[in-house]
């Protein structure tokens, strides 16, 4: 099916209003942002709650809540039993981690791409528990049978309790074997642990098909729920392993819907946007495909458009809806020292937002600097090709400003 207005200027101009007209944003996949109707339903849900916060809360909330997960098991193909709706990908891998009866010794597998919180969170186990971890280097470009393969090595000759990777890479934003990982977790019998934070709603995904331990998916980045709200899965076996965060009233519950509805005073309006947020995408947008289909067909232009700007450079990925190029740079080495990156990142974070509008997050990888382009439904190509002159242009004024 097609949308009602054409993906790309006008659909922006309908639906996502609220935009600066000036920007060009092309960063979607940090925090999300949502669609007319679905911000008008957060409001709606504000002031409904405003008018009766007891009612709200006693009654209409838990109904609610169960209405959301009974749609999110819908769309992901799983009981709606075990999941649990949280704030973000971050407090869901948190939940998980801090509540999973470890014991001292035991050790956490985790690549080195992991998502700077969520590889804190295991820190922190080690300092606090006494559990150990270890850290696979990944350095793209690298097959995905070259990674399960490295990964295989290590689960052959050492004890590894549980196993945490991404469905997508954040920086760079790449596609992780997860599918073929979960497989490799259950004949070695480690518990995989798979952050979504990048996942439904960006690429298609059946999560009865390969029935992970535990998975995390943000609802507020690619689903165009409203931000500060996440899907938690977990296995019915290990229900009684994970516990909120915070630890509250619903401690004694024995299952995840009750244990999970209410865990103290805070805003949970947009539990009530997701069935909205999923009735947009079928509706308005003309379903999943429709917009997988238009989000990875401007992937692959904005990919080349760049590469065509930029000159000699790697596309290191292209995963749904986000690109991956290499910066070209004379020394990128110069990055080695840390102290260069933050100057850097100042510099030209501060120059993109603040005098060109738009922002596109890099990083320095394996000896290069890339930079990561999100593709949405509101987005067009002239943007990217905007966005990487700019990028061109500052980091050549940055270099200049070292000289000076
Ligand atoms: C792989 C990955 N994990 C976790 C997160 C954290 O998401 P949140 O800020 O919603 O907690 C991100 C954010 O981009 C991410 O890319």
């Amino acid at each position: 099916m097609s949308p009602l207005v054409p993906f790309g200027k006008k659909f922006r101009e309908k639906y996502f209003p609220n935009l600066d007209k000036e920007a060009y944003p092309l960063n979607h996949g940090s925090y999300g942002l949502t669609p007319k109707p679905v911000h008008e339903e957060y409001v709606r849900t504000l002031s409904k709650e405003a008018e009766y916060p007891d009612r709200y809360i006693r009654y209409d909330l838990p109904d609610k809540y169960v209405r959301a997960l009974k749609s999110v098991g819908e769309f992901v193909n799983c009981d709606y039993r075990d999941l649990a709706l949280v704030d973000n990908a971050t407090t869901g891998i948190n939940t998980v981690l801090r509540s999973f009866p470890f014991e001292k010794g035991d050790k956490v597998l985790m690549m080195s791409t992991v998502y700077g919180s969520c590889g804190n969170t295991v820190k922190f186990l080690k300092e606090y528990k006494g559990i150990e971890y270890q850290v696979v280097e990944i350095n793209y470009p690298v097959q995905d049978d070259e990674i399960v393969g490295k990964i295989e090595e290590i689960f052959k000759t050492q004890l590894v309790k549980m196993c945490m990777f991404d469905t997508i890479t954040s920086m760079p934003g790449i596609r992780f074997p997860f599918e073929k990982m979960v497989k490799l977790c259950k004949k070695y019998q480690v518990l995989s642990l798979v952050d979504g934070a990048h996942c439904i709603g960006l690429i298609p995904f059946d999560l009865g098909d390969f029935k992970p331990d535990f998975f995390i998916s943000n609802l507020h980045k690619w689903l165009f729920v409203p931000r500060g709200c996440a899907m938690l899965y977990v296995d019915t076996k290990h229900h009684d392993k994970v516990q909120t965060l915070p630890i509250s009233h619903s401690y004694t519950s024995d299952n995840l819907v009750d244990k999970f509805t209410f865990i103290g005073s805070k805003n949970y309006a947009s539990i009530a946007c997701i069935e909205s947020a999923i009735e947009f995408r079928k509706g308005v947008c003309g379903g999943e495909r429709a917009i997988y289909e238009y989000c990875l067909g401007l992937s692959e232009q904005a990919a080349k458009r760049v590469k065509e700007i930029w000159g000699d450079v790697e596309v290191l990925g292209i995963s749904g809806a986000l690109v991956t190029v290499e910066v070209p740079m004379a020394n990128p080495r110069l990055f080695d020292d840390a102290t260069m990156v933050k100057q850097c990142e100042e510099y030209v974070y501060g120059a993109m937002i603040r005098q060109y509008n738009t922002y596109v997050p890099m990083v320095y990888h394996n000896g290069k600097i890339f930079a990561r382009f999100s593709c949405q439904i509101y987005n067009e190509l002239h943007e990217y090709e905007y966005a990487s002159r700019v990028i061109l242009e500052i980091f050549d004024n940055f270099f200049k400003s070292l000289n000076k």
